[in-house]
């Protein structure tokens, strides 16, 4: 059951002030069996930054999800222990305390379940198991008290469960709202976004039709459908081989193989999409609709980071779903994406547009 918290709390400098949720934004889900305290979310703003929990002793997930690069690491795919590469581009952390199913294929049903994947992947913290997070814990004093303090537990007593409520609980903190857009949209200030914006929107809503996935509501707005898209992203690698992908990842499957695991590792199979997940074969090659708000600070993008910048994201979805307009199509493409027919002008005001989605409270993430 998921209560409905009407403020947010957020952290300012060290210590934690309730906030109002930011202005465009929906009141933060919180779960009844999770809920907010500023110790806990301090404890989880702890445990976020800690390099301890992998293999290397270099790695937490800030590492991947940095606050000056809009929580994410500005990167195709992610590099993790040792300097290993995923398959995947690392989606931002900011706003994910909305998001109904987490990953790009949704494997995880929420913020509790995800945070235990990243320290054990073969490909990101690298550790053999979740024994060696939770020996730290327990041998650190300041830790003890604070889990002591926060779940009333000893260091004997303390698990994953703990830490990964913990480390959803400071997530939820990070939303961002209240961006020019939404100062214009939902505050009554018209002057808030440019002429060139005011008419991006217009094609965002319009001829664009990316509002059908991007969500724009009455009171607010998250960009997102909280659903699964195939947009013809990646197509190319799986092209003419997508049969025999989805067979030899279901046989992996039900031998047991661990699908965070497999398609973190493994570029094809990545390309499966939320078939991963569902197994139905529609959605080969459908990935989890993102937010857009922040966008211009999370470069790369899509799920295998594979267009620069938002000109080329824009172009991308002008040819209908390919780099090039002399691309082949994807034959399982989502309804709605077709070629639009863009100005070289109106690709540019749709661009700036998306500028107009940065939150100015983003800085103060990043000043902590
Ligand atoms: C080595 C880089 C790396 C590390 C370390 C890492 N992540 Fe991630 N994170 C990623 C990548 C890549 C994805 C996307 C994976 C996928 O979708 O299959 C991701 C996805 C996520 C998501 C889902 C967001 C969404 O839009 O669905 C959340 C939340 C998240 N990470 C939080 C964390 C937390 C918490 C930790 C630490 C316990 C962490 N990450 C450690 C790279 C990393
Ligand atoms: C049919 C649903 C749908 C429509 C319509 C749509 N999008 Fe998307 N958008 C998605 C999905 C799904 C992804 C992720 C695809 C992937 O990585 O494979 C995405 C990704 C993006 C990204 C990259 C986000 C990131 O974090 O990497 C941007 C930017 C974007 N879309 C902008 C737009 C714009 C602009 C339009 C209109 C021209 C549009 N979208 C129309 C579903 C859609």
């Amino acid at each position: 059951m998921i209560k409905e918290l009407s403020v947010a709390l957020l952290l300012v400098g060290s210590s934690s002030v309730l906030v109002a949720a930011p202005l465009g934004l929906p009141p933060v889900p919180i779960p009844e069996n999770n809920p907010q305290s500023p110790e806990k979310i301090q404890l989880g703003d702890k445990l976020f930054h800690d390099v301890r929990f992998s293999a290397d002793g270099k790695v937490s997930c800030a590492t991947c999800h940095a606050q000056d690069k809009g929580f994410t690491d500005n990167l195709p795919v992610s590099v993790g222990f040792n300097g290993l590469t995923g398959t995947r581009n690392a989606p931002t952390v900011l706003n994910s305390a909305y998001m109904e199913t987490l990953f790009w294929d949704g494997r995880e049903p929420d913020l509790e379940g995800q945070s235990k994947q990243p320290p054990i992947n073969p490909v990101e913290g690298g550790l053999s198991d979740h024994g060696v997070i939770l020996d730290v814990i327990r041998k650190d004093p300041e830790y003890v008290s604070a889990f002591d303090a926060v779940f009333g537990t000893d260091a004997a007593g303390i698990d994953m469960g703990h830490v990964s409520m913990a480390i959803a609980s400071f997530e939820r903190t990070v939303v961002a709202g209240d961006s020019p857009f939404d100062q214009y949209q939902y505050g009554g200030q018209k002057d808030a976004m440019s002429e060139a914006q005011i008419r991006g929107l217009a094609l965002f809503i319009g001829k664009g039709r990316c509002v059908s996935c991007h969500k724009i509501e009455q009171t607010q707005a998250l960009f997102m459908d909280n659903r699964f898209h195939n947009i013809g992203v990646g197509f190319k690698t799986i092209r003419g081989k997508e049969q025999e992908t989805a067979a030899a990842f279901l046989k992996s499957k039900r031998a047991g193989a661990d699908v965070d695991v497999t398609v973190l590792t493994q570029k094809t199979m990545s390309e499966l999409g939320r078939f991963a997940v569902s197994e139905n074969v529609t959605e080969v090659g459908a990935f989890k609709t993102p937010s857009l708000r922040n966008i211009e600070k999370t470069a790369p993008y899509m799920h295998d980071g594979s267009l620069e910048s938002l000109a080329d994201v824009v172009d991308f979805y002008n040819n209908g779903g390919r780099v090039k307009d002399s691309d082949p199509l994807s034959g399982f493409l989502s309804g709605g994406i077709r070629s639009l027919d863009l100005s070289k002008s109106e690709k540019k005001d749709l661009v700036k547009f998306m500028e107009a989605l940065t939150s100015p409270n983003l800085n103060q993430f990043t000043q902590r």
